[in-house]
């Protein structure tokens, strides 16, 4: 069977404010210089409180669905790490402020691999035959949990949304989705952890310190392992589908850290031009920064049809993936789809 999911639109949302790397060195110990030296990352877009992730999802959201021409779909998946609440999940959130009626709607949790997770999950229901359309969403509102004061975690995080909607398609089509692969390995769960707030600590009847409510991270031993996997993740895709790396369009990965994206190209002996960067604007947005990033790169007439693109991510969990696509026509005949909205 030749079935497959086909990339139909794209969509993005970011919140309207922007916090430089100037305005960072006005509160704590750092400079311009050193974040974007050691980060690639200029500025970011910071929600306003009581904005959630369903804010930015359903606009993000939205926007695929107007780019893929639809009004319906038969499941919504979010990938997120900032659900709006603990208790009950985004996606329900998302599906009704898209008037999309009682369909399925979940949340898949893997950080900032979540988008790939989620567009594993919404094309394994296109390929069970239980769904003919499903919207996909990565948005975070990342900056509601880490510590504004700390140095380490701040520069580093940005909020955001970006969603794609898949279709049940052919193989042949461009768009379709041909390779796919996750990993984990939970021995690495406490490189980057928000230690309370989840039943281990609620569980202990502790009460947590306030530190322990916020994203904490061992930046170079994170840095040495997205290298890797991600690497080695983009590697098994291609084998996958029998690409050679000089038939590789783009490859847009997880946008955490200029070096990062770099040193995978370099490892895949990539041109550092064929790594897509929009983080320098946005920083690490989690399951946002991919389809936030192929939005962006679709608008700006970069990504264009028959192109054949690699994703990859790697994330808290640790948990990290590769996805291998050719780009869809999106219809815009040159035309390029708006900005992302600014919620
Ligand atoms: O999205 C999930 C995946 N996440 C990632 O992939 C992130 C991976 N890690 C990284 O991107 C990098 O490790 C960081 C950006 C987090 C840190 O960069 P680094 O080059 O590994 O710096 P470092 O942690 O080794 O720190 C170097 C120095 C230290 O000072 P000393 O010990 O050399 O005197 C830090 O205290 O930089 C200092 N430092 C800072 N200085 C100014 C740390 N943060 C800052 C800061 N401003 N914001």
């Amino acid at each position: 069977m030749n079935r497959t999911s086909v990339l139909a639109g794209t969509g993005s949302a970011v919140p309207g404010q922007v916090v430089t790397n100037h305005m960072l060195a006005e509160r704590m110990d750092t400079s311009d210089q050193w974040i974007r030296s050691r980060t690639g990352i200029a500025e970011r877009r910071v929600v306003e409180p009581g904005t959630a992730t369903s804010d930015l999802a359903v606009e993000a959201g939205r926007r695929a669905l107007r780019s893929a021409g639809v009004d319906r779909v038969d499941a919504v998946v979010v990938g997120t790490a900032t659900p709006d609440h603990q208790c009950p999940a985004t996606g329900p959130i998302v599906a009704a402020g898209l008037d999309l009626g009682t369909i399925p709607a979940f949340d898949v949790g893997a950080v900032c691999s979540g988008f790939l997770y989620a567009l594993a999950t919404g094309s394994g229901l296109i390929a069970a035959g239980h769904a003919e359309r499903v919207l996909v969403v990565g948005a975070e509102a990342f900056t509601t949990i880490i510590d504004p004061t700390d140095r380490a975690t701040a520069p580093l995080f940005g909020d955001g949304a970006g969603a794609v909607v898949l279709r049940a398609g052919d193989r042949e089509e461009p768009g379709a989705l041909l390779g796919l692969h996750l990993g984990s390995d939970g021995l690495l769960a406490d490189l980057i952890i928000v230690p309370a707030g989840g039943s281990r600590q609620r569980s202990l009847g502790v009460e947590a310190p306030r530190e322990d409510h916020y994203f904490t991270m061992r930046g170079q031993e994170v840095f040495k392992h997205a290298v890797r996997r991600m690497e080695e993740s983009a590697r098994e895709v291609l084998g996958q589908v029998g690409w050679g790396l000089a038939e590789v369009d783009w490859l847009v990965g997880h946008q955490a850290n200029l070096r990062i994206l770099h040193a995978v190209a370099d490892q895949l002996r990539l041109p550092r031009e064929r790594a897509f960067a929009n983080l320098e604007r946005y920083g690490n947005t989690s399951a946002a920064s991919i389809p936030l990033a192929l939005d962006e790169a679709a608008a700006t007439g970069r990504l264009r049809a028959g192109q054949r693109v690699v994703l990859t991510a790697f994330g808290a969990g640790a948990t990290w993936g590769a996805a291998a696509l050719t780009w869809p026509d999106l219809g815009r005949n040159g035309a390029a789809p708006p900005a992302p909205a600014r919620i």
